[in-house]
């Protein structure tokens, strides 16, 4: 597995791929991964001649600055993980190659954002398209694959590919969970045991609402209650938010007649969950 940490000569390699017609894909990830991540690789490289995961821990899309002080990271466990999985290449940047010190630009796709961890993560999103549009020009990709369990970042980033229109396939990967339901996530390392035991709720939750979805509950608030319930029961975590929007525009709804997805974000002491499900 190559690895490679200049823009330049990443942009270079992928330049010199593509014009000897092999197409690559692309993982983007801020590293300490695990199998939902990997997942995600074995996707990329089923439907590509190359594949490419990149590890940059994005200072832009972390609004608070202790969580991103305290992001895990572990270097050659990453490696490791990546060539067991067949990844060609390893983009692997220091941050000022990313963002030098005279880097001005900003990349936001409106409304999207107003809604779920936008609302509550300001300029999160901003964060994200700004660095996820800089690696796709640098990595030149064919196809690039996120992960549905940041179904919100999917969306955002399936509309900014085709409002700039980078010749770039999106692909979703299914999220990947523990053997108890609990979306893996780099963030599932900082919870305490006693908040670890908890966590499963999370998924619990969404399933118990999209059961009851199912049995003919329509409104929204009843449905969220439902949820919301089963989390502040079981749980020591502060729910900073439960909502359900249409699965396209991620507007809220108050009936739920058409596609939509219920998504929630939950604080415990030293981590914030997210898990999604479709009703
Ligand atoms: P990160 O949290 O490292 O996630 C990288 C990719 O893995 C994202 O597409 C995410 O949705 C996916 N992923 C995470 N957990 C998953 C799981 N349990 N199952 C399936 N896929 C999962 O998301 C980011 O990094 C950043 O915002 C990034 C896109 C790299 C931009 O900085």
């Amino acid at each position: 597995m190559q690895r490679i940490e200049s823009s330049a000569e990443m942009q270079k390699w992928a330049l010199s791929k593509r014009g000897k017609g092999q197409s690559i894909a692309f993982v983007p990830t801020m590293g300490f991964l695990h199998e939902g991540h990997l997942e995600l690789m074995r996707i990329g490289k089923k439907k590509a001649d190359l594949l490419v995961a990149s590890i940059f821990v994005n200072p832009k899309q972390f609004n608070d600055t202790s969580d991103l002080d305290s992001y895990p990271s572990d270097e050659e466990g990453d490696l490791e993980k990546l060539r067991s999985v067949g990844c060609d290449l390893v983009f692997f940047p220091p941050a000022d190659e990313i963002y030098p010190a005279d880097y001005r630009t900003e990349v936001t796709v409106s409304e999207l954002n107003n809604f779920l961890c936008g609302r509550t993560r300001p300029g999160h999103f901003e964060g994200v398209t700004t660095v996820v549009s800089k690696l796709f020009n640098i990595v030149q990709p064919t196809l690039a694959v996120f992960g549905e369990k940041d179904f919100q970042q999917l969306s955002i980033i399936q509309r900014m590919t085709k409002d700039l229109n980078f010749p770039i396939e999106i692909i979703a990967g299914a999220t990947y969970r523990e053997a108890d339901g609990l979306a893996m996530s780099s963030r599932n390392a900082r919870l305490t045991k006693q908040e670890r035991a908890e966590a499963p709720t999370l998924r619990k939750a969404l399933k118990a609402t999209k059961q009851a979805f199912k049995n003919g509950e329509k409104n929204s608030q009843e449905l969220i209650q439902i949820a919301s319930e089963m989390i502040i029961k079981n749980t020591s975590g502060t729910i900073d938010y439960i909502e359900i929007v249409d699965a396209d525009r991620l507007q809220t709804m108050d009936i739920v007649n058409k596609p939509s997805v219920m998504a929630l974000a939950v604080n415990f002491t030293k981590s914030r969950l997210i898990d999604n499900i479709r009703l």
